[in-house]
């Protein structure tokens, strides 16, 4: 075992002991169970016969223009197809399908904006919308197959072009708007996209907050493969304009026809690539294709939150620049017919009911946030929520990151007036959908616990060698078969793609967690146990940061970690060791705050930087990250009797009392 895997597998027994005192159990009432669309009997059924049954989802959840023969096939593994024979529109699903079987007045987005303006898309429109995009992005040369970079926020035009992408079987790619220019160059680079549709900015607490400078910066070094620029007109705010490739996305889209034909695109035809942050600095561009991903998300969106599309009003918090955005904004919602909120800013503006204020507005009747805004909620005080009439909630769901038991139950009685099931939903941006939850109206929901694998999902709990371990053990999460949202690969690079999953255990995927299973056979997820830390739910690799760090002409060497934190689950601390010419002020730090904010994202940038002397590390070079992790979060630090230099650690002590 490394050393980083032997520190988290300590403190996943440390927290451990804690979880497994949990017995509290909530059984869905008796209303719920009979009303909810998914059955026990289900999983059954799945296990009967895995293939079988995700076809079966397949034809019933969606309409293929040529229908599919076969369903998977592991015949190569770890490169599985799904569905490989028929022929899907992804756009055609999401959008044309509904209007046809005249539900085109139902609405499918809500959008609030940040500073209150509002939107609403019935389908007809939507539909209306996607096909304008569809012929714009063509008649600037976009076709099947081309990579298209989107940089947007969280507007409608988001989905309208990741729809339009799909509908010419043009491969988007999203690059979250909080990553900074050369992190986007660098997303451009390795996919090479020939179209980036940004916007002039959005909106962050009331002020406009820029993002088509940000194109700018990543498109001035030449050697780039972006002809156009798509230029969604937000906030209004002027911009520097490139003429011949940049174009207003109301002269373009704007102008275009409302007449588009949607062809079937192959079901592993590519959808989408996004990066998320692996082990190593570089990161991983994760391929999805189409129809089993499809398959998939529509399932689980159905199944684990209940969703009756006449009735419900869901709204699903993320970004478009993470998964949850791609699988449960874009694409199941749309997919399965639902009306949806979609929501421009952040929770506390302008007020910290902002959220609730949504709830009450559109009768939000599923919500699917994340457990750091939950802690957030809690700590600003339950009379906030009081104010707001949440009576609409009759679900309620949690992805990104453990919730702790306290929240689960805060949220359940706060926000989901002591009856609404809370599903904790176990995926990751590999995995494409939710493969462990409750099913609302079967599973007696356990505070803190995904509990189980869904139908037709093999996740498993092995130990250091593969064996499955008992239940009341922990070890490390695996998948035992392919599943339909299951990545493709990493966008131009197999190998990479076979070491980081698939050859940790033989013949399973290994997801980089920590889990264990409890007495009642439900699973715990324990965090990440490789290089990867998760802030307010959001992915950052350590490795990347660290060199970040070093590309400072100030900075001889750097090791970062996550340490625990109340709010956002982990924050960035960083050890840094200057060079001999550097010199160690107050400005230091906030200067390398700022380079890690330049080079990767505000949101990468470390929480706190200690300017150290030397860094823990073994006889082998390798860096103690688990001693670093002791100190980042006060504890008396471990066992370092493997060091090289075993003064080390009191040389850091030391500085930092300085
Ligand atoms: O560590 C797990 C954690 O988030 C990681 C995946 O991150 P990302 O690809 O950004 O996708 C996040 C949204 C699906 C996982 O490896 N994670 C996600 N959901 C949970 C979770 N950890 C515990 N419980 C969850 N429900």
């Amino acid at each position: 075992m490394s050393e980083v895997t032997t520190a988290a597998a300590g403190q996943a027994g440390d927290a451990l002991e804690n979880l497994l005192k949990e017995n509290r159990k909530f059984a869905p009432s008796a209303e719920f169970a009979a009303n909810a669309i998914v059955h026990g009997d289900e999983y059954a059924k799945a296990d009967a016969d895995r293939p079988a049954f995700w076809g079966e989802q397949s034809r019933e959840l969606l309409s293929w223009s040529k229908p599919f023969t076969k369903t998977l096939d592991w015949s190569n593994p770890p490169f599985a197809t799904w569905f490989e024979d028929g022929e899907i529109n992804a756009a055609y699903n999401a959008l044309d399908r509904h209007v046809e079987a005249g539900n085109g007045d139902r609405v499918a987005i809500y959008f609030e904006g940040e500073p209150g303006d509002t939107r609403t898309y019935t389908y007809a429109q939507l539909t209306e919308e996607v096909k304008k995009a569809t012929n714009a992005f063509e008649s600037l040369g976009v076709i099947k197959g081309d990579r298209v970079a989107v940089y947007l926020p969280m507007i409608p035009e988001a989905v309208i072009t990741l729809l339009a992408c799909a509908r010419i079987g043009a491969i988007h790619s999203v690059v979250f708007g909080g990553y900074s220019a050369d992190a986007l160059r660098s997303r451009i680079d390795d996919a090479e996209a020939k179209l980036v549709v940004t916007a002039d900015g959005t909106f962050r607490r009331g002020k406009p907050s820029p993002l088509k400078p940000a194109v700018d910066e990543a498109l001035s070094a030449p050697g780039h493969s972006v002809q156009n620029v798509v230029v969604v007109k937000r906030n209004g705010e002027d911009v520097n304009w490139v003429e011949g490739r940049d174009v207003w996305w109301d002269d373009s889209v704007g102008t275009a026809s409302t007449e588009h034909t949607a062809v079937g695109h192959p079901a592993e035809h590519p959808l989408f690539i996004l990066y998320t942050s692996g082990t190593t600095g570089k990161p991983k561009g994760i391929l999805h294709t189409t129809g089993g991903y499809l398959t998939q998300t529509a399932y689980t969106h159905r199944a684990v939150f209940d969703l009756h599309p006449e009735t419900d009003v869901f709204w699903c918090t993320a970004d478009v620049g993470w998964v949850t955005g791609h699988s449960y904004v874009t694409y199941a919602p749309l997919i399965n017919g639902a009306t949806q909120v979609m929501y421009e800013g952040t929770p506390d503006s302008p007020h910290q009911g902002r959220f609730w204020e949504i709830v009450e507005k559109y009768k939000v009747s599923i919500l699917y946030t994340a457990p750091t805004a939950i802690r957030t909620f809690m700590k600003w005080g339950e009379d906030i929520p009081a104010k707001y009439d949440l009576s609409s909630i009759r679900l309620l769901g949690s992805v990104g990151e453990p919730i702790n038991p306290e929240a689960w139950m805060w949220y359940r009685r706060v926000i989901g007036a002591d009856k609404a099931p809370v599903v904790d939903t176990w995926w990751q941006t590999e995995t494409g959908a939710i493969m462990i939850a409750p099913l609302p109206g079967v599973t007696a929901a356990k505070p803190g616990s995904a509990q189980v694998p869904l139908p037709g999902i093999a996740v498993d709990v092995v130990d250091e060698l593969g064996a499955s371990v008992p239940n009341g053990h922990g070890g490390y999460l695996v998948i035992r078969e392919p599943w339909p949202a299951m990545l493709r690969g990493i966008w131009g690079d197999n190998e990479r793609y076979q070491d980081t999953y698939w050859s940790r255990f033989d013949g399973m995927y290994f997801a980089g967690d920590g889990a264990k299973w409890d007495e009642d056979g439900d699973v715990w997820l324990l965090g990440r146990v490789d290089d990867v830390m998760n802030v307010s739910g959001h992915r950052l690799s350590t490795t990347e940061i660290e060199s970040a760090l070093v590309s400072h002409p100030s900075v001889a060497e750097a090791a970062v970690v996550g340490a625990a934190d109340e709010t956002t689950g982990q924050s960035v601390v960083a050890f840094v060791i200057l060079r001999g010419s550097a010199v160690e002020d107050a400005d230091i730090v906030t200067t390398l705050r700022n380079h890690v904010g330049h080079e990767i994202g505000p949101i990468a940038k470390p929480r706190t930087i200690l300017v150290v002397p030397e860094l823990p590390k073994t006889r082998s070079g390798k860096i103690m990250r688990r001693l670093l992790k002791d100190v980042a979060e006060g504890r008396t630090v471990g066992d370092a009797s493997t060091l090289a230099d075993n003064t080390v650690m009191n040389q850091i002590a030391e500085s930092l009392r300085k």
